[in-house]
């Protein structure tokens, strides 16, 4: 599978989940656990689509073992900030640790796509 391929599939399981529980937010007037479906969404949906058209439009990036890795690792990344937020938010202070590590493998992979897109560039332009 190409790195893009699984940044689209990811991205709509996001969006599902996502706009179900705003929906259920909406429904239930509780609206405590918006952060984690903000994050849920924008971590999840927006960054993994965009991630996807770059990998897209970048075609020798797009079957690399380099960008597959950073697109899972978002997807781990997302998946646990998302969980973590949603229990700081339900009362749970458990939920700070999967909060902590998220956000920070969130970035960490951030800067990783950051050096995949300033070494396609530059060898682009060379
Ligand atoms: C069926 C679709 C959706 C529903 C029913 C829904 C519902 C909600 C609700 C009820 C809130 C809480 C609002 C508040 O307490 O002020 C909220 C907040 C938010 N949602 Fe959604 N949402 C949906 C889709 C999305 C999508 C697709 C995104 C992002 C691409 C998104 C991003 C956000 C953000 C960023 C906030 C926080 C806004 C703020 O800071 O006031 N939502 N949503
Ligand atoms: C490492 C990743 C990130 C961390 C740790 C983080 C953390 C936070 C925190 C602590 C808040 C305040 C929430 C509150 O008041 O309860 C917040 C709000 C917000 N963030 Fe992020 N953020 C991250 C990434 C992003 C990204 C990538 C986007 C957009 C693409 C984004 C959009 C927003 C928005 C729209 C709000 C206001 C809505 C809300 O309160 O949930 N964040 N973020």
């Amino acid at each position: 599978m190409k790195a893009s391929t699984l940044s689209f599939f990811a991205a709509v399981i996001a969006v599902l989940v996502g706009m179900s529980w705003g929906i259920v937010m909406a429904l239930s007037h509780d609206h405590s656990a918006m952060p984690a479906h903000a994050h849920l969404n924008l971590l999840g949906w927006v960054s993994l689509f965009l991630f996807g058209i770059y990998y897209r439009l970048h075609p020798p990036l797009d079957v690399s073992r380099i960008a597959m890795m950073q697109v899972w690792i978002w997807i781990v990344g997302t998946i646990v900030l998302t969980v973590g937020v949603a229990m700081i938010h339900a009362g749970n202070k458990a939920g700070e640790p999967f909060a902590g590590i998220g956000s920070f493998v969130v970035l960490g992979d951030m800067l990783l796509f950051g050096w995949l897109v300033v070494r396609y560039e530059r060898r682009a332009a060379a």
